[in-house]
This record gives C-alpha cells, sequence and structure tokens, in this order.
C-alpha cells in the first residue's frame, strides 16, 4: 500500500505540510550518530514539527526494543519501557495531526506492551501512564513562537528518574527550556484564592513552582502534587 505523504495542496502551500516516508526515516534512524541516542534510555528527542509522527512513533518502537535488551526482570521492563517513552518529546502546530500524532504514540507502546507481558502480567496502572506522559510530552502549538494554540506557553515535563524504580516530574515552560533559564522558567502556579483584602501597592504576590511526588514510575497517571 502506499504511503500518504501530503493531505491537500493547501496544507504543503500553507504548512509546509509533506509527510516523511518510513523509508527516509528508517534511512535517517539508521545513521550511526543517531543510532547511539535511540539506543539510551536516557537520550531525549524534541521533534518540533511532528506531524502525525513519522519519527517519534519509528523512534519509539526502536527505544522500546533497546529497553527489553536492558531489563532486569519484568517488574523492571516495565518501568524502563515509561522510560524509554519518557524521553520523546513533539511539537505540532495542527490540531488534526496531533490527535494523529497521540493516537500513533499510544498504539504503539500498547502494541508492544501487549505482545511483551501476557495477560495476567499486564498491569493497567503502566498503560494508563503511559498515557499520561504521551500527552504531557506532545504538545500542540507553534514552535516558532513557543505558544499554543490559546496563547499559552508550551510546557513540557522533565521525568527524572530517581533510584531505580521512581521518578520525579518536573514541568519548565519551552521558551525556559530553549534559553536555558532552568529553574526560573519553570511553570508557576498562583495562590488560587484571591485575597480581598490585598494591599493593591504591594509586591505581586509570590509565586511557587509545580512541584510533582516522586512516584513510581507505574503512579504517574495519578499525578501527585506536592
Ligand atoms: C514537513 S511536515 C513534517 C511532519 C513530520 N515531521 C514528518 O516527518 O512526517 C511539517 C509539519 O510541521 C507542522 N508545522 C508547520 N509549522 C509549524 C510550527 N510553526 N510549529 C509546529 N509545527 C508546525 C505542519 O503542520 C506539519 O505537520
Amino acid at each position: 500500500m502506499s504511503e500518504k505523504i501530503i493531505k491537500s495542496a493547501d496544507r504543503v502551500k500553507n504548512i509546509g505540510e509533506v509527510f516523511t516516508p518510513q523509508k527516509t526515516v528508517d534511512f535517517m534512524l539508521d545513521q550511526p550518530e543517531i543510532k547511539t541516542k535511540v539506543n539510551s534510555l536516557t537520550a531525549t528527542f524534541l521533534e518540533p514539527s511532528a506531524g502525525e509522527g513519522a519519527f517519534l512513533v519509528e523512534i519509539l518502537k526502536r527505544k522500546l526494543l533497546y529497553a527489553k535488551t536492558q531489563a532486569n526482570g519484568k517488574k523492571d521492563l516495565q518501568n524502563k519501557l515509561l522510560q524509554a517513552l519518557s524521553t520523546l518529546y513533539g511539537i505540532e502546530l495542527m490540531e488534526d495531526n496531533v490527535e494523529m500524532l497521540v493516537m500513533n504514540m499510544v498504539n504503539t507502546f500498547r502494541d508492544v506492551y501487549f505482545k511483551t507481558f501476557s495477560p495476567e502480567e499486564q498491569n493497567q496502572k503502566i498503560l494508563k501512564s503511559a498515557n499520561v506522559i504521551i500527552s504531557a510530552n506532545m504538545a500542540q502549538g507553534n514552535a516558532l513562537t513557543y505558544k499554543t494554540a490559546t496563547g499559552n506557553s508550551i510546557v513540557f515535563s522533565e521525568w527524572k528518574p530517581v533510584g531505580k524504580s521512581k521518578v520525579q516530574r518536573t514541568e519548565y515552560t519551552f521558551d525556559s527550556i530553549v534559553e536555558g533559564s532552568g529553574p526560573t522558567g519553570t511553570v508557576q502556579e498562583h495562590s488560587e484564592q484571591l485575597d480581598l483584602f490585598a494591599d493593591f501597592d504591594a509586591e505581586p504576590e509570590e509565586t511557587k513552582a509545580i512541584k510533582y511526588i516522586p512516584v513510581k514510575w507505574e503512579d504517574v497517571y495519578k499525578q501527585l502534587k506536592a
């Protein structure tokens, strides 16, 4: 079956939308310097014009295969599959493409998961956590302005392994990542209560960075904040 690489001439003209054929994706990912990064549980990839995931889906397949060679038992493998997934990030402008991107990432993870674990071994928490990671890492937005369609900053999560089975999630705005401005660029949340007696001449209320509690990889789906 031939691959569909364009959706319409208008989209090619307006947003430069041409999807990369699988043969080209394979050729590029087979380059030695890329291969080294694919065969790593920590090297991250960001595709700033992700389309429907031609590259990210193939990198995910390859990283999951690699994770299987690195695991120490079934439990560790479940953690490592999530860890591999957590290293992949995408930005895509068009809503329909992002929907396909997310669906393709979810299905790729699930296919591998179901082929790797017997029904008795399968754990729904892993699949729910995979969905949370994919939603956090695949952003709909403009990679040039760093904004979402609603004008908010694009936000990504860092997934930092803690010990053998836990992960610390921290959110950063995309512009702070590009500028390398570190913790000052982390996502801030304001106090939820409006203080009716606030002194309007006073300095703006102090904000605090959103902080997630380190949890087991399988509990990522709970999204527990500190
Ligand atoms: C040439 S296609 C490549 C898609 C995918 N990387 C692939 O190889 O199949 C470019 C993609 O970038 C998206 N795009 C165009 N401008 C963008 C922008 N400013 N920010 C994010 N995505 C953008 C388009 O919607 C399109 O899906």
